[in-house]
């Protein structure tokens, strides 16, 4: 794909799922930006050794080659990691975070000489370049550092731009969302089983069923402009048919109390990481 931004020289803190994820999205882009990646892992070096356009480094030094800094290791070692590459940034570096439940306060007590602080929040799917990422940026931000780090993520991810005080609401939405959908096909998937399908079969029919759907409601929204799950909801389901046998079952259930409950206790959770809590 033709970026319509050109790319800045990025390096990648972590190259593990995530940042792999984005390395490997960015290289499709065309023309692709100079892409380093710092891991101590030798798996992680080794993984992309060979790959034209990455270097892979273990010594935080080869920041200075970058001007926009992605950090991409797990949250628990981020105050760790920040002290080991903060002798390395400068004003000139825009640093964009991607650790879950890390607010752009405390990544500037730890980073405080970065020029410019990006929070965003990804979601798994983009390892396959259908991702959904949140970006909050810091009152040093301008548009164009917004847009910047947008087009690091377009490649594998649609991208919204949001006021940090949204970040936990999205995070229980996009970030956690997968795993909703993943916890719903593994609930159909045993009940397919218990109606006496093969497990083949079972997983063929949820798996498909499910990535139809989203795709047919996600290109039903857009053509009509607005969200229409009810209504596409509606048309599969007949007065007195399987579907609304199957749709009381979970009004009885209570299904829209237990999600807005479950998606509460989840940007809750977002806060309390937010604030140190264990
Ligand atoms: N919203 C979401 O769904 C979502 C999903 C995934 C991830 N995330 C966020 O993405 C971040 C990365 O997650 P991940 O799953 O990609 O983690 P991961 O696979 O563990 O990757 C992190 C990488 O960082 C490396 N690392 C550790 N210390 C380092 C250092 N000092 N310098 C450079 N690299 C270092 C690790 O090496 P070792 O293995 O040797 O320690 C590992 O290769 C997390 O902060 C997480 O919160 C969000």
């Amino acid at each position: 794909m033709r970026t319509s931004v050109s790319l800045p020289a990025v390096a990648f803190v972590g190259g593990g799922n995530m940042g792999a994820a984005m390395v490997m999205g960015l290289l499709g882009e065309s023309p692709a930006p100079a892409i380093t990646i710092i891991d101590p892992s030798p798996a992680v070096r080794m993984r992309f050794a060979d790959q034209p356009g990455v270097r892979v480094e273990a010594d935080p030094a080869a920041l200075a080659a970058a001007e926009v800094v992605i950090l991409a290791v797990k949250p628990q070692v981020g105050a760790e990691v920040c002290r080991q590459l903060a002798p390395h940034l400068n004003q000139r570096h825009s640093l964009i975070s991607i650790l879950a439940g890390i607010p752009l306060a405390t990544l500037s007590q730890w980073l405080p000489q970065v020029g410019r602080l990006i929070r965003a929040m990804p979601n798994t799917p983009m390892a396959i370049g259908q991702g959904m990422v949140g970006l909050a940026g810091d009152e040093r931000c301008q548009a164009a550092d917004l847009e910047q780090a947008a087009a690091l993520f377009r490649p594998g991810a649609e991208v919204v731009i949001i006021a940090e005080a949204q970040m936990d609401a999205l995070t229980a939405v996009s970030g956690s969302g997968p795993a909703y959908l993943f916890r719903f096909a593994e609930a159909m998937y045993e009940a397919a089983l218990g109606l006496g399908l093969e497990a083949t079969t079972a997983q063929s029919l949820v798996t498909t069923t499910l990535s139809g759907s989203a795709a047919y409601l996600q290109q039903r929204c857009r053509e009509e402009r607005s969200f229409v799950a009810g209504k596409l909801r509606d048309q599969v389901t007949s007065p007195g048919g399987t579907t609304a046998a199957a749709l009381a079952v979970f009004d009885q259930g209570q299904l829209s109390e237990l999600v807005q409950s479950a998606m509460v206790a989840a940007r809750d959770r977002s806060l309390a990481l937010a604030k140190g809590e264990p």
